[in-house]
């Protein structure tokens, strides 16, 4: 069993290559798919917990970027027995700028959206608790 942490900007191509990838043997879990919800934060936890605790391999599809946000990923994944990996797409910020306003509708991000999580990017690493870090390059 294990846990697979997305982590790169938006429009780095994260869901592309879950779609591609991954998402036939592992559940996804992404906060997008409760934009209106509140606290979404906690609701993640709570349903990567519940997946992980029945058996599930999961990926979490969410621009990650600092290490709070994976800390409690990866403590979920150790209570539960399970090995974590982090899969970071290091695409430039300019290539993911310019996906990003060819995007349509509500997938388009603001602008500033994209420079903040830039701006809080750490890329993942084995120190943090990854057992391991798949590097996907553009
Ligand atoms: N390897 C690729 N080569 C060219 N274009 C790509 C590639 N991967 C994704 N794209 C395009 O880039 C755009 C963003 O991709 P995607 O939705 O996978 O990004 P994302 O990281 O999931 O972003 P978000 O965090 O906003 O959900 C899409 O229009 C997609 O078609
Ligand atoms: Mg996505």
């Amino acid at each position: 069993m294990e846990l697979v942490v997305m982590v790169g900007l938006q429009g780095a191509g994260k869901s592309t290559w879950v779609r591609e990838q991954i998402a036939d043997t592992h559940v996804v879990v992404s906060k997008d798919h409760w934009p209106n919800a509140r606290r979404r934060e906690a609701r993640q936890r709570r349903t990567v917990d519940a997946l992980l605790s029945t058996g599930h391999d999961v990926v979490v599809d969410n621009t990650n970027p600092a290490l709070e946000d994976r800390a409690p990923l990866i403590a979920a994944a150790r209570a539960n027995g399970a090995s974590v990996r982090a899969v970071y797409l290091p695409t430039p910020l300019e290539l993911c700028l310019a996906r990003n306003e060819s995007r349509m509708g509500r997938a388009r991000v603001p602008l500033v959206g994209v420079l903040a999580t830039d701006r809080r990017l750490v890329p993942p690493s084995r120190g943090e608790g990854f057992d391991d870090v798949e590097v996907v390059r553009a």
